[in-house]
């Protein structure tokens, strides 16, 4: 690896979210001086490391982000910031588009006139949308909801802005990434911390469909070396990486998992067996990457059993215990179609 003294002023967005506050973790203890930013939508303060230099500012405040920007002129930044509710973008695009797509680019120009050097940009297996599965990285982009657009829009704006202005950057696929410090209170998003979390309230949780979509799940501690490191290796510029494990399980298997990790005894594990509702619209059915680019390029290695991470999670998620969800007031666009779960408050 490079050394670590590339870069003087590293900001990370979505500081205060599940990955972002484990990214900035990683980065202080490389010894980096790491500012950090987030207004806290999704993110919480018990995340925030109190070593990094921490802002609560949202993205879609344009002149507020300029400002913020000018003062720190940072030169590597870690973008991960975002409405990261893929299902609920059907009902809330602008929401999710405001967010993601025009956030970033608030960030984005501001960045390259005070001197950015690299973007390390978080997109999403989204963007690869209903095709054949393990997907690979050449594969084109076929988002299949308006959180996939608002990834696809952001690589593509951000490879078209490098070439023309001249900076760095490598964009970082990730899937289903789970672990202590996921927001388990969010009705709309996080399989894992929806199923924790129902189960801390002595509830059975909902399955959409049969369960039997296929999705990979990523040990965070798997995710953030490789994503890290990223910055740091030259030979990275302009390349796009997927990064989890290819080994691939049902919503059911990972449902049993998660009973298995959460009760020792077999019996309550049949009293809290799932509930099945109908399916999500438009949910992709099979979704996982192949990781041999990841492999090759970043040294990834994912070292963590799924058994072995959901009880890491579920011991850090005794200790938060039950958090009550929290639901939009209003979503932008209601229809037949809203899963019952959300309409009805059950999550
Ligand atoms: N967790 C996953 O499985 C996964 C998979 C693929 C991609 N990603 C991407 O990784 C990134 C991090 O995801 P996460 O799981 O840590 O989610 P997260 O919600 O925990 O983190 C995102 C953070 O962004 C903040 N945020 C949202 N809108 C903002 C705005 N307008 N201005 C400032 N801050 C804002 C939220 O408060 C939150 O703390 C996201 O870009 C997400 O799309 C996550």
């Amino acid at each position: 690896m490079s050394s670590s003294n590339k870069y003087n002023r590293v900001l990370v967005t979505g500081a205060a979210g599940f990955m972002g506050s484990h990214l900035v973790d990683y980065l202080v203890d490389k010894g980096l001086e790491v500012y950090g930013l987030d207004d806290l939508s999704g993110g919480y303060m018990r995340n925030v490391n109190p070593k990094s230099q921490f802002t609560v500012l949202d993205l879609r405040n344009e002149a507020g982000v300029r400002n913020y920007i000018n003062q720190i002129k940072p030169d590597l930044i870690y973008h991960l910031a975002a409405d990261a509710t893929e299902g609920r973008s059907h009902f809330t695009p602008l929401e999710c588009t405001s967010r993601n797509y025009m956030g970033y680019l608030h960030l984005l120009i501001p960045a390259i006139r005070n001197g950015l050097k690299r973007m390390i940009l978080t997109s999403s297996m989204s963007v690869y949308g209903n095709q054949q599965p393990p997907f690979t990285e050449d594969m084109p982009l076929r988002p299949e909801d308006v959180y996939g657009i608002s990834k696809a829009a952001k690589e593509q704006a951000t490879r078209i802005l490098a070439n023309v202005h001249n900076f760095e950057y490598t964009i970082i696929r990730p899937h289903n990434v789970y672990g202590p410090r996921q927001n388990k209170a969010d009705p709309y998003r996080n399989v894992v911390g929806i199923f924790i979390n129902k189960l801390l309230e002595g509830k059975q949780y909902f399955i959409y469909g049969d369960g039997l979509q296929r999705r990979s799940f990523t040990y965070i501690d798997d995710c953030i070396q490789p994503m890290a490191e990223a910055a740091f290796l030259d030979h990275l510029h302009g390349e796009v990486i997927n990064v989890g494990p290819e080994e691939e399980i049902t919503i059911k298997e990972l449902s049993d998992i998660v009973l298995a990790e959460f009760f020792p005894d077999p019996a309550d594990r049949k009293k809290f067996a799932p509930i099945h509702l109908p399916e999500r619209p438009q949910e992709v059915k099979n979704a996982f990457s192949s990781n041999q680019k990841a492999k090759q390029l970043l040294n990834y290695q994912p070292k963590t059993s799924l058994k072995e991470g959901l009880g890491q999670m579920i011991a850090w998620a005794r200790q938060i215990g039950y958090e009550k969800p929290k639901y939009l007031d209003q979503l932008e666009l209601d229809s037949p179609n809203m899963p019952k779960t959300w309409k009805d408050k059950l999550i």
